[in-house]
């Protein structure tokens, strides 16, 4: 039979993976519930119309990168690509307004985008993210820049430049829109023809292109930070102002394009240059109009999300070490009667006992239970031959002695309570 291998795009985390995932799971409760945010977890998959009016019906992921199903009664439902717009879904559905504003969440979920895969960019990806809802304060902002920050630091990552720009209103960037649509028309024949043909439908994305023709052109195209309404210029001063007392250094970059048409005023990302050509790790914005759009009554809002598989390869932090195993426990005689109940027994008395106690399960024979004992790192083996009977063996020490069953715990219990 032909073997059956995971879906492209997709990759299994494995039990050698697991402990430095636990870290950054750590990591992330610490820093986010010491500023108050709590954990959040919605449905993986949506109402589509839920991206196609949050995210954008112009973007990348809502025109090519959804998974979409038949629900099998006519609705179609959509893996999420993002968490933004289903936790506003969920603070309208849940009518979090009536709560202290801001309603301060965070979030580790797996999320989906079909997407050609290379390295650091999935089918299937996780984000950590976080959101605050109900404030349209400039400190808001800062606060989650520098939740980013924290988080990628304490995970290790170095190296990183963090760019900031603001979109200001809808409305100016309408307006703006259509100048820089003119200003491209204008160029159309020094532009890429990718480019060129997505003028009318996202002339922002000229900025992101990699082509020379197009970057020359962009190079010196209108900027919408030159345009912003005093307002949302005093707003974007205000956060400039909060980080530069943070210390963290930031470029202020006009030409910051993100692939989502919800933001409004700011915009940030962190890149990472150790992660090549998918250098973003993590990023976010202001959505103020956000909520009205998927029904709620007017409500501002701003957050980030970072790619969990991009921290990782960027970051060097340890993972947590792993528990050790105090005990042990072969049964040598599984033909004995009872042997083998009162091992299987011994092992599950001891987890209870608060011990990380394991049971041999390859009936080895001894010496080999030994090898693997050594192996596990146990701290003692229980030589389980009958009902009562039991030699325990430290690893340490390699002593050996025998003793009733229903001591083994409690002699371990004193051993640990000496160490
Ligand atoms: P995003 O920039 O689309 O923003 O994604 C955030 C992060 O998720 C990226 O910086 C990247 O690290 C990671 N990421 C995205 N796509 C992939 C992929 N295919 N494979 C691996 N990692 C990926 C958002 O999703 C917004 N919801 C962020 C936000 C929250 N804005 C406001 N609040």
């Amino acid at each position: 039979m032909p073997l059956i291998q995971a879906p492209r795009g997709t990759y299994d985390v494995l039990p050698e993976d697991v402990a430095r995932r636990g870290a950054l799971t750590a990591r992330a409760t610490e820093i986010f519930s010491a500023a108050g945010y709590h954990r959040i977890e919605t449905p993986v998959f949506e109402a589509t119309e839920l991206f196609a009016r949050g995210v954008g019906a112009a973007t990348d992921i809502v025109q090519k990168e959804m998974y979409s199903f038949d629900d099998g009664g006519g609705r179609s439902l959509t893996l999420r690509p993002e968490g933004t717009a289903p936790i506003c879904r969920a603070y309208v559905e849940h009518g979090m307004h009536k709560l202290p504003q801001p309603v301060k969440l965070w979030y580790l979920a797996p999320f989906f985008r079909a997407e050609a895969p290379q390295r650091g960019r999935y089918r299937q990806f996780w984000q950590v993210g976080a959101e605050a809802i109900g404030s349209a304060a400039p400190e808001t902002d800062a606060e989650l820049i520098v939740l980013l920050a924290e988080l990628l630091a304490a995970m290790g990552v170095a190296g990183t430049r963090l760019r900031l720009a603001s979109l200001g209103t809808p409305e100016t960037r309408s307006e703006y829109r259509e100048q820089l649509t003119a200003y491209l028309h204008a160029h159309e024949s020094e532009l890429a023809p990718e480019v060129r043909a997505r003028i009318e439908l996202n002339p922002m994305r000229a900025f992101d292109s990699g082509d020379p023709g197009t970057q020359r052109v962009m190079a010196v195209a209108p900027k919408l930070l030159d345009q912003l309404a005093p307002e949302d210029a005093e707003h974007f001063a205000a956060v400039r102002k909060l980080l530069d007392v943070t210390g963290i250094p930031y470029e202020v970059d006009p030409a910051l394009v993100r692939g989502l048409d919800y933001y409004t005023r700011t915009l940030f990302e962190f890149t990472c240059d150790a992660l090549g050509g998918q250098s973003g790790v993590g990023g976010g914005g202001r959505y103020d109009r956000l909520i009205e759009q998927i029904g709620g009554h007017p409500t501002p809002g701003i957050g980030f999300a970072a790619g969990v598989e991009r921290i990782l390869l960027a970051g060097s932090a340890q993972p947590i070490a792993t528990p050790n195993v105090d005990l042990l426990v072969v049964v040598s005689d599984h033909e004995r009667p009872g042997a083998l109940s009162a091992g299987f027994e011994l092992a599950r008395e001891a987890r209870r006992a608060g011990l990380s106690a394991q049971l041999e399960l390859m009936r080895r024979s001894l010496k080999s239970a030994m090898k693997h004992a050594d192996r596990l790192g146990a701290d003692y083996v229980a030589i389980v031959s009958g009902v009562g009977e039991t030699s325990l063996r430290s690893m340490a020490t390699g002593e050996q002695r025998e003793l009733a069953i229903v001591n083994v715990i409690p002699t371990l219990l004193r051993a640990s309570r000496l160490t």
